[in-house]
């Protein structure tokens, strides 16, 4: 469905996106994950056909982004980061208003339909600016998809808005894959893992990994995490102690406590109650730490620069 090669983006000489190639399947979730200024938004505004790439070339549905980018444009549903909305409209003026520019056939019937999608029927005459920010999110939502776009792109929706709408946006677009291919932007990887079906992880404009996050997460972070707390420790230094379990590769302090790094497949959990029991403590909390993107990045570009420098 989405078929990207050697795409590339320079704003001057700034090169923000960088000879980049990957697809994606009818019905897939893929995931575009990197900090700020990786080229995530850069990367979905080609696809949108709205901004031609320096260099390379994509395909949508087979047509070619810039050739063809009127039949792009009616294939694509985007979500820009920032979601221009009108605050005097009501919620079913603004879908019917992108309803018309989109060319929607029988507008009606499909300004109903997205809005029950989105849970937002019963809000159809409330002011936009009347919406908290994640039911505007939800409209934005509403706007991309009006059309029922094959393709979808989502530019970080759920950045700014509260962790029970980021929960309903994430199940939202969960749901879409069934009918869209989705394209999905974020710089959080647990997000990534909970909602793609494979992810490309972008750094300074280029793709520096790729695959499920399953296979990420295993390649990067073969052994688990878990995160003591540990009281009673008195003037006594717990690292040691605790490097000196069973199956521990690595610990590392933090504020409060210690992360201790697992060999691969191997739980730990058992022995560091143990242990930390044996050596008179008190454990305070246990639990599994969650591998961040930073934790990943800082991997992968440790990594390039050791072998950069290997060369
Ligand atoms: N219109 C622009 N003009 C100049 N530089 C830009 C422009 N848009 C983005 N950039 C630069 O390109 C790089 C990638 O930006 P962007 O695609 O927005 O990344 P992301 O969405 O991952 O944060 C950044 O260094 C950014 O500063
Ligand atoms: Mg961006």
């Amino acid at each position: 469905m989405i078929e990207v090669k050697e795409l590339t983006k320079r704003y001057g000489n700034k090169t923000a996106v960088d000879r980049i190639s990957f697809s994606a399947g009818a019905g897939e979730i893929l995931g575009i994950l990197g900090p700020n200024g990786a080229g995530k938004t850069s990367t979905m505004r080609m696809l949108t056909g709205f901004m031609p790439p320096t260099d390379g070339s994509a395909t949508l549905d087979g047509f070619d982004i810039v050739a063809d980018s009127m039949e792009v444009r009616r294939r694509v549903g985007y979500m820009p980061e920032r979601v221009p909305l009108y605050p005097d409209m009501t919620v079913e003026e603004y879908v019917r208003f992108w309803a018309k520019l989109r060319g929607v056939r029988r507008p009606q019937k499909s300004i109903e339909a997205v809005l029950d999608r989105v849970q937002l029927l019963d809000r159809r005459r409330s002011l936009v600016r009347s919406l908290s920010k994640g039911l505007k999110q939800r409209l934005g939502l509403a706007q991309t998809l009006v059309h029922n776009p094959k393709v979808i792109i989502l530019d970080e929706p759920t950045i700014g808005i509260d962790p029970q709408q980021v929960i309903e946006v994430r199940a939202a677009v969960r749901d879409l894959a069934h009918n869209h291919t989705v394209l999905f932007s974020t710089h959080i990887l647990s997000e990534a893992e909970q909602v793609c079906d494979r992810v490309i992880i972008l750094n300074q404009g280029r793709i520096v990994a790729e695959g499920t996050p399953a296979e990420l997460r295993q390649k990067l972070y073969p052994g688990d995490s878990v995160f003591v707390q540990i009281g009673g420790v008195g003037h006594a230094k717990p690292e040691k102690t605790l490097r000196g379990i069973n199956g521990v590769k690595q610990v590392q302090k933090l504020a409060g406590g210690y992360a201790l790094e697992a060999v691969a497949g191997r739980d730990i959990r058992a022995d560091v109650v143990k242990r930390i029991q044996q050596a008179g403590w008190t454990l305070l909390e246990l639990r599994p730490v969650a591998v961040t993107l930073e934790d990943i990045f800082l991997k992968i570009v440790s990594r390039e620069d050791a072998e950069e420098q290997a060369e």
